[in-house]
């Protein structure tokens, strides 16, 4: 496993694989990686010659008053993580690299940004947007992997990919899950262990709602209630959003009657945490 430090050598790299016909496979992450990034990285390494990791923790994406600082980073366990895979390229740019001084480019992604997450997380997601085009610039990819948790990014990431005609295939993997349900998350290491036991509540939550869904109740709003109340069950969380869309463009539907995805964020403490399920009535 080869470790890129710089934006040149990443470029100068893929070039010389595209020259030799070889297929890219790229999975960007913020590091502090779990076995759902991994999952990433193994489907990567089956559809591709070479696969390629980044680790970057983008200041763009943060808010003022957010995790910046005390964001999860394990960059030896990391190293180790991908080299056990055998991931071939591992490239960690550095942040005054990625944005020299005088940097004021930020894509801006249009409403779809501003709801959800992005009503909470001001920014955020053209924070997303504009490092994730400068990654698929360096890294020339033409498969790139992202996980079903971050269910708005990936809508997201698709949309800038459809909209500035990036040659690049966007695709989703599933969400991995602890054996209570918690969907993987570098953030659940804020947790604390009382916090962590309740945690557990956002999949009974989401698997409740899929149960109604599928036992034929049609009317979103009272599928959103009954979460809700599983929810409110749980003293330590506040709710933050429940919504019930349509996969493609995350618009909020009234009545079930095509496929959707739950979705919802909460705060558990100072922890805020998503979750999401695709549903087929
Ligand atoms: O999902 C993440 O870890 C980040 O949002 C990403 C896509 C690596 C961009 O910084």
């Amino acid at each position: 496993m080869q470790r890129i430090k710089t934006i040149k050598d990443m470029r100068a790299l893929s070039r010389g694989l595209m020259s030799e016909k070889k297929s890219i496979g790229f999975v960007p992450t913020m590091g502090a990686l779990h076995e759902g990034h991994l999952s990433l990285v193994r489907r990567s390494k089956e559809e591709n010659d070479i696969t390629v990791v980044s680790i970057f923790v983008n200041p763009i994406q943060f808010g003022l008053k957010e995790d910046f600082n005390k964001y999860p980073r394990d960059i030896d366990g990391d190293l180790k993580k991908l080299s056990s895979l055998n991931v071939d390229f591992v490239f960690i740019p550095e942040i005054r690299k990625m944005y020299p001084d005088g940097f004021s480019i930020n894509i801006n992604i249009g409403g779809i940004g501003d709801i959800f997450c992005g009503a909470v997380r001001l920014g955020h997601f053209n924070g997303v947007a504009t490092v994730v085009a400068k990654l698929f610039n360096i890294v020339m990819p033409h498969r790139v992997y992202f996980g079903q948790k971050d269910f708005q990014q990936t809508v997201i990431i698709k949309k800038l990919v459809r909209e500035l005609n990036f040659d690049i295939d966007i695709i989703v993997c599933p969400t991995v899950r602890e054996a209570d349900g918690l969907a993987m998350s570098s953030r659940n290491s804020y947790l604390s262990p009382t916090e962590r036991k309740s945690a557990s509540i956002l999949y009974r939550a989401l698997k409740h709602g899929e149960g109604l869904i599928l036992q034929g109740k049609q009317d979103a709003s009272y599928v959103k209630t009954e979460i809700e109340k599983i929810l409110n069950s749980e003293p330590l969380i506040s709710i933050e959003y429940i919504g019930i869309v349509k996969p493609q463009r995350l618009e909020s539907v009234e009545i079930i009657d095509s496929p959707v995805v739950i979705c919802l964020a909460v705060r558990i403490g100072t922890t805020r945490l998503i979750d999401n399920l695709p549903v087929s009535p």
